[in-house]
């Protein structure tokens, strides 16, 4: 297994629309292993494939407390959704930077499992935040596009600073 490296905001990559998933080949598999090792490495609660710049429609989840309950979802669907939650958001192509994002706070979402089966999961409040955060990346959308523009260009003009000061940019 590996770590990959995930790409950071203003990064235009974070902008592609992911394709839908063919093939569950050992390729797959292998990414869906890097991926949950980055995610646990980083302390991160969810990732999209989106987002170490594989532009397929695969992401992976953890919000247990004990971080020993992987949730990998192929060609994620949202088929209904209700109510509110709010949360404070971050995310691991957003470095340090926080925000409170109202999302439907309980949502039925259906897709494939690892093997390709079929499944349906219903999830409230941060479960539901998370896995609405996650798709949102494979549609090249963003924790922060929720904000005002001006809260965007503050947090923008901070990330570049710092990739500027780690020689990224
Ligand atoms: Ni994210």
């Amino acid at each position: 297994m590996s770590i990959l490296t995930i790409l950071e905001f203003p990064d235009e990559r974070l902008r592609k629309i992911a394709k839908p998933i063919k093939d569950i080949d050992s390729s797959l598999q292998t990414l869906i292993d890097d991926m949950l090792e980055t995610m646990y490495h980083t302390g991160g609660i969810g990732l999209a494939a989106t987002q170490v710049n594989v532009h397929l429609r695969l992401l992976v989840i953890d919000t247990s407390e004990e971080k020993n309950a992987p949730l990998c979802l192929i060609n994620p669907e949202i088929i209904s959704k209700d109510g509110e939650f709010e949360y404070k958001e971050g995310c691991l192509s957003v470095p340090e930077s926080y925000e409170k994002i109202i999302r439907p706070g309980h949502i039925i979402v259906k897709g494939l499992d690892r093997n390709g089966k079929e499944i349906e999961i219903e999830a409230n409040d941060l479960l539901s935040t998370c896995i609405q955060h996650e798709i949102d990346h494979l549609n090249g959308k963003l924790f922060i596009d929720y904000l005002s523009q001006l809260k965007r260009q503050r947090i923008k003009t901070k990330i570049e600073k710092m990739h500027r000061l780690e020689g990224k940019a």
